[in-house]
């Protein structure tokens, strides 16, 4: 098959790579440096491009409606329509539709002036838990015990200070507390497929403290979310999401990642993503048991299997960061060490925010710049290989934790 993937980071990286090695035909728009070494990468629009099946990786071009335009061209096309996208384009849109399936999910107002947003600050009690309504790239959410910083959160946002237009409505939610898992399903219109869960580590410093990141590390499997949770996740979450977009009129194919928090009550909904979880697509594509083309192909068309895709490995990934990540990183330093791996099955070096130098180096060129995964018959197996990998690979200032995976047995 000749697939087309849209984006350029870790997440499209771990898919093309899988892609290519089960023996498909793959062309990024516009990949990556990692990505040019195993696929083709162009700097074409895709939709000036042909191919058996197109994957929209990241979430802007979903909610700007690129899967639509691909369809009305008779492109078979993985990744929700901007309808669907709403669930992560709108986070006020994604509580109410799951209020209105009943889903389990923090109770929840939105505000766009902030007399009314502060007052209802004040009814609630710590901790404080602030988010942009619109698209933030994993960091406009606030959870704080702090009431005047939650205020100046409110106040920042609202201004357009802190997040621009994503920001002009905020959402102040009920805090829940407990582990927290990525669930991420295949939806084919009308089904869901669960895959393997996986766990991220979304704050930057070790014992998860520091400010909240994109992730710096997943494992997968998570021992503690086995097949009995995941189903009831779907029948409690998934599933009537599903059916009330159906009652919507949106036909949602592509992934659906609902964010748990396995609360004493049992798992809750934090948010949703309409796209793979990044570095969680790390650890669970590559991993996967049976075809990924296949999979993407049947949620694309309308024809996918029911049950779990579950993992024929373990894997773990750890997330090299620029120094400065995530408030300013600093690029443009150089990266050693990378390119020794290619042909290693037990350990992908997946890129993101890297750039080759006109003299064919490699040069930090963003926030998260690799993922070091690592594969084997356990976690610990598949952690230790990622670490191995990690020492080899230097830039200055390079910023990872070094406890990816301690969470994985128990929660
Ligand atoms: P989100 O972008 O909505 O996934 O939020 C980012 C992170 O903030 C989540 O992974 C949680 O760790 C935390 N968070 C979000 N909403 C809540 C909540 N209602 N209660 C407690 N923590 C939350
Ligand atoms: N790792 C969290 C996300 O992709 O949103």
């Amino acid at each position: 098959m000749k697939v087309v993937v849209v984006g350029s980071g870790g997440r499209e990286h771990a898919i093309c790579d899988t892609l290519v090695r089960e023996g498909h035909e793959v062309i990024a728009t516009p990949g990556n440096p990692g990505i040019s070494r195993v696929a083709t990468v162009t700097d074409l629009h895709p939709e000036e491009l042909n191919a058996d099946l197109f994957v929209v990786g990241p979430e802007a071009p979903l909610v700007d409606g690129l899967a639509d335009r691909l369809r009305a061209e008779n492109k078979i096309t993985f990744g929700p329509g901007r309808d669907g996208s709403q669930l992560e384009g709108s986070k006020e849109f994604m509580k109410k539709l799951a209020a209105q399936a009943g889903v389990p999910t923090a109770r929840f107002a939105s505000f766009s002036d902030s007399a009314p947003a502060l007052a209802y600050l004040e009814s609630m009690t710590a901790p404080y838990v602030i988010k942009t309504d619109g698209l933030a790239a994993g960091k406009g959410v606030l959870v704080t015990r702090d009431m005047a910083l939650a205020r100046a959160d409110v106040v920042a946002k609202l201004s357009g200070s802190s997040f621009g237009a994503a920001g002009h409505r905020v959402i102040i939610e009920e805090a829940m507390s407990g582990p927290e898992v990525s669930l991420m399903v295949l939806v084919d219109g009308k089904r869901a497929l669960a895959l393997q869960p996986a766990t991220d580590h979304k704050r930057l410093y070790d014992g998860d403290g520091g400010p909240n990141t994109g992730g710096m590390g997943a494992y997968s499997p998570v021992g503690w979310f086995l097949d009995d949770q995941v189903s009831l996740a779907m029948d409690l979450i998934v599933n009537p999401v599903i059916a009330r977009m159906i009652e919507l009129g949106i036909d949602y194919r592509g992934i659906l990642y609902a964010g748990l928090m396995v609360c004493e009550s049992g798992p809750k909904l934090v948010e949703f993503n309409v796209r793979f979880g990044d570095p969680e697509a790390q650890v669970v594509v590559p991993a996967l048991e049976g075809s990924l083309g296949e999979l993407l192909y049947g949620a694309a068309t309308g024809e996918l299997p029911q049950g779990i895709a579950r993992g024929s490995q373990a894997a773990a990934a750890v997330v090299m960061a620029a120094p400065g990540y995530p408030e300013s990183p600093k690029t443009g330093g150089r990266i050693e060490g990378v390119d020794g791996f290619s042909d290693r099955s037990d350990l992908r070096i997946y890129h993101a925010g890297t750039r080759r130098a006109p003299t064919g180096e490699l040069l930090v060129g963003g926030g998260r710049v690799l993922s070091v995964t690592g594969f084997g018959d356990s976690i610990d197996a598949a952690i230790k290989k990622a670490y191995l990998g990690l020492s080899s690979i230097h830039f200055e200032g390079a910023q990872f934790r070094s406890d990816i995976g301690a969470s994985s047995t128990s929660a």
